[in-house]
């Protein structure tokens, strides 16, 4: 099965992402044919901050390679070392109606927080449908919030095979029931846009700060407390095997529990969970060139199995004359 699924680089990625999409991609690579990339001309749509971008998207790559992407199982590579992805993005215009974009939720939540309403940011699914279009990708994993884009994909593939003629594969969404939604520090989805983010590889002081800023009720020691209510719980979860999760959630109900207690657990859960990435991503800052080479390495491999769909669209609507 042909995997595929981007990532941007908008942000320092945290635990919701390492869940919620790094860790089954990962997990992917072993039986899969994988190709994952650092999507950064669709974070061009928020980050407007040239060397921000830059560095965003070496420590995304950075961070993939630390936790266990392996370039050799998988295709791994940043999206405009691809740029003809940017030529199909234009072919595919031509059949995206324009009235399908402006439905789009995603466009609407971005603007409505402020963003200007420029084409880049109408046009973000058309780069997505091509991203996934260009390497004939079978299935999509994203989360729920992705859904939408997959179907705006999949129409625009199914719109152009009937004009053009059988060219496209029609992706299919991978929405994974157990893959935890990861909440954040105030209860929220953890997401970089609420600022309520725990990041995978923070410097020990300022994990230990973000975990002593994870919001918890006002239950006084000694009363019994609900676990399943408490965010801090869902959190630790995380990092606890199903035996050390049912003790946990006993201490909650007996009384007598600290939230501090919990929080300092959290904080030697997520240290040591992290510590082998954390030292390989240590290596990987000090070789960056070697990170760049394996970058190039990838785009090369990508762009050998980009062009002949590119190819083929353009011989369809009669760029090849
Ligand atoms: P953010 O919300 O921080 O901007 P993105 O929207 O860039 O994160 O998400 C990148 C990937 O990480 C997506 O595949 C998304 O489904 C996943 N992801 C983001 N936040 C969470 C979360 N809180 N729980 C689970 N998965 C998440
Ligand atoms: N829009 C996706 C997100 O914000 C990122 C993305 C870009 C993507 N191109 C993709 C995901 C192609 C899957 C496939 O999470």
């Amino acid at each position: 099965m042909r995997i595929l699924s981007g990532i941007q680089p908008s942000g320092s990625l945290h635990i919701g992402n390492y869940f919620g999409m790094m860790k089954p991609m990962i997990e992917y690579q072993e039986v899969d044919e994988l190709y994952c990339f650092i999507v950064n001309y669709h974070a061009m749509t928020s980050v407007t901050d040239g060397k921000q971008l830059a560095k965003g998207t070496v420590d995304a790559a950075m961070d993939f390679l630390a936790l266990g992407l392996d370039p050799d199982q998988a295709i791994f590579w940043v999206q405009s070392d691809v740029p003809e992805v940017a030529e199909l993005t234009w072919i595919l215009s031509n059949v995206t109606p324009v009235g399908l974009l402006l439905r789009s939720h995603s466009y609407k939540d971005k603007i409505a927080q402020g963003l200007s309403p420029n084409h880049g940011l109408l046009s973000y699914p058309v780069l997505m449908a091509a991203d996934i279009l260009l390497y004939q990708s079978e299935r999509v994993p994203v989360g729920q919030d992705q859904q939408q884009h997959l179907e705006i994909a999949r129409d625009i593939a199914i719109k152009f095979n009937h004009f053009f003629g059988e060219t496209f594969v029609i992706p299919e969404a991978e929405i994974n029931p157990n893959i935890p939604t990861v909440l954040g520090l105030d209860g929220r989805k953890m997401s970089k846009s609420y600022d309520n983010t725990i990041e995978i590889f923070t410097a020990e002081e300022s994990l230990r700060k973000k975990i002593a800023g994870i919001v918890t009720d006002s239950t006084p020691v000694s009363e019994p407390k609900d676990p399943d209510k408490c965010n801090l719980f869902a959190i630790i979860s995380l990092f606890l095997s199903e035996d050390e999760k049912t003790d946990l959630a006993e201490r909650y109900r007996r009384g007598g529990l600290k939230y501090s207690e919990v929080k300092n657990e959290l904080f030697g859960g997520i240290w040591e969970f992290f510590g082998p990435a954390r030292e390989k991503r240590k290596q990987l800052e000090q070789a960056p060139d070697h990170v760049r080479e394996v970058l190039q390495a990838g785009a090369e491999k990508a762009r050998a199995k980009a062009l002949p769909t590119l190819e083929l669209a353009k011989e369809r609507v009669g760029l090849v004359y």
